[in-house]
C-alpha cells in the first residue's frame, strides 16, 4: 500500500489545503442554500469540492457553482496557479460545472477534459465556451501533465448522470470521485476527515445525501465501487464533503456506500404517518411502543413536521418500515402520498414493511400504502391492520402484534 504523506493547510484561506505533495483543495463552502436542488434542507450547510494537481502541467478537477465563481478564483489565484493547462470535468451538474464558463474566459488557453457525454452536455449548457478547447477521454484514457505524472479517467455513469467520471492521480494514489462517496455538510476548514470533530453527524448527513441525490442510481453505485477498487487509491476526493483518507475515514465510508447501495440496513424500524386529528398518531405510538418494548430501535416520524429527507436517511439505516395514514379525499394524507412517491422513485427494496390506516366512511389509505409496498416486491410482515374511526381494544392488539411481528422478523 502506497501511504500518503498528509499536510496541514498553512498559509492560506480556510478551505484551501494542501492534500498531498500535489494534489491541493480549493472548493468552496455554502451555508446560504437553503434547499439543495431546490428540495433537501442544508442545515449544516453543503461543499462544493474542487482540486489543483500540479505536475509540470496544472490541472484544476470540476469548479463550482456560478455563484461561487468568484470566491472559487480566489482560492486558485491563492495557489498562485496563474495558468491552469487543464479543467478535468468529473460530473456536469451545475453545482459543479455552474463557474466553468467564467473559469474558461479567465483562462482562454486552459483546455477542457471530459468524456465524449461532457463534452455534449458542455455544449449544450455552456455554448459560449469555443468547442476547439473541449477534449474528449475515453474510459481508462491517459492525460500526461509531465514529470512522470498521469491522470487516468475511468468512467462512472448514473453516480449520478450519465457522463459521470472518476479520476485517478496514481503517482500519489488519489482519486476524485465526482458525487460518489460524497455527503451534505460544510467543511469550515476542516477538509481532510482527520480533523473531522463530529464523525457521526457526518455519516448521518451521509445517509441523508445518498438517500435522496443518489439512492435511485444504487446498482451504478455498485457497479463504480467494484470498478474503482482495484485502483486501491489511499486518498478519495469527492464533490461534496471531507476528503477520505485510508488513515482516517476511508474504510468506513467505502464500507457505509456499499451497504446503502446493496440495501443492507440495520436492525431497527422507521413508524411514519399523518394524522389530522391523533387518531392515527396514537395507532403510531401504540406500534412504535410496542416494539420499542421489543428491543427494537425506532424512529417515530410524523411525516406532517418532519422533513422528508431525514425519513428517507432513517428508512436507508434501518431494515423495517411502517407506515400509516388516515384516508384523505379518498387517497393517504399528502405528506405520505410525498413518501410513498419518493420510495417509489428510488425503488426501495430489501425492507420489511406493515401498512395500518383508519378511515371515517370510506377506507382508501392503508390500502393505498400496502399496495405500494406489494408493487416494490417488499416483504410485509403482516396483514395491513384498517382501523374505522377510532380503534377498539381489539384493533390496538391487532397494532401491537404487527408491531411484534415487525420487530421479530427484523435482524
Ligand atoms: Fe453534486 Fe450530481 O452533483
Amino acid at each position: 500500500m502506497q501511504q500518503q504523506k498528509l499536510f496541514k493547510k498553512k498559509n492560506l484561506n480556510m478551505n484551501t489545503c494542501r492534500i498531498s505533495e500535489r494534489v491541493y483543495y480549493i472548493g468552496v463552502d455554502d451555508h446560504t442554500t437553503p434547499l439543495f436542488e431546490s428540495l433537501w434542507r442544508l442545515p449544516y450547510g453543503v461543499s462544493y469540492n474542487s482540486y489543483v494537481v500540479k505536475g509540470e502541467k496544472t490541472a484544476l478537477v470540476d469548479t463550482a457553482p456560478e455563484s461561487f465563481f468568484e470566491e472559487y478564483a480566489a482560492h486558485i489565484a491563492e495557489l498562485g496557479v496563474e495558468s491552469p493547462d487543464y479543467l478535468i470535468v468529473n460530473h456536469m451538474e451545475p453545482d459543479h460545472s455552474g463557474a466553468m464558463p467564467m473559469v474558461a474566459a479567465r483562462f482562454p488557453q486552459m483546455k477542457i477534459v471530459g468524456n465524449a457525454l461532457t463534452v455534449g452536455q458542455i455544449k449544450g449548457f455552456y455554448p459560449e465556451i469555443d468547442p476547439s478547447r473541449l477534449v474528449a477521454v475515453k474510459d481508462g484514457e491517459e492525460l500526461d501533465l509531465g514529470l512522470g505524472m498521469c491522470l487516468t479517467f475511468h468512467t462512472i455513469p448514473m453516480v449520478h448522470w450519465p457522463e459521470t467520471m472518476a479520476t485517478f492521480f496514481k503517482a500519489e494514489g488519489v482519486l476524485f470521485t465526482g458525487d460518489a462517496l460524497g455527503t451534505f455538510g460544510a467543511l469550515d476548514g476542516k477538509v481532510l476527515d482527520t480533523e473531522i470533530e463530529c464523525k457521526e453527524r457526518v455519516f448521518d448527513e451521509m445517509y441523508r445525501y445518498y438517500a435522496c441525490i443518489v439512492a435511485k442510481y444504487a446498482p451504478a453505485v455498485q457497479r463504480a465501487l467494484a470498478k474503482l477498487a482495484p485502483l486501491d487509491a489511499q486518498t478519495v476526493c469527492t464533490t461534496h464533503g471531507p476528503v477520505w483518507t485510508s488513515q482516517g475515514l476511508l474504510p468506513e465510508v467505502l464500507d457505509q456506500y456499499d451497504r446503502m447501495s446493496s440495501w443492507k440496513a440495520a436492525r431497527g424500524a422507521v413508524v411514519a404517518y399523518a394524522s389530522m386529528y391523533g387518531h392515527t398518531a396514537s395507532m403510531a405510538r401504540t406500534v412504535a411502543e410496542k416494539m420499542a418494548s421489543e428491543g427494537m430501535p425506532v424512529a417515530l416520524h410524523d411525516l406532517s413536521r418532519t422533513d422528508l429527507s431525514v425519513v428517507l436517511a432513517d428508512i436507508w439505516k434501518y431494515d423495517t418500515l411502517i407506515v400509516g395514514s388516515p384516508t384523505y379525499n379518498a387517497s393517504v394524507m399528502p405528506p405520505v402520498g410525498a413518501l410513498l412517491s419518493a420510495l417509489e422513485l428510488r425503488q426501495l427494496k430489501g425492507r420489511r414493511v406493515a401498512a395500518f390506516g383508519n378511515y371515517t366512511w370510506a377506507s382508501v389509505a392503508t390500502k393505498k400504502i400496502a399496495d405500494t409496498f406489494v408493487r416494490l416486491g417488499l416483504d410485509m410482515v403482516c396483514e395491513p391492520v384498517d382501523v374505522k374511526m377510532r380503534p377498539t381494544a381489539s384493533e390496538i392488539d391487532s397494532l401491537r402484534s404487527l408491531a411484534t411481528a415487525a420487530a421479530h422478523s427484523s435482524k
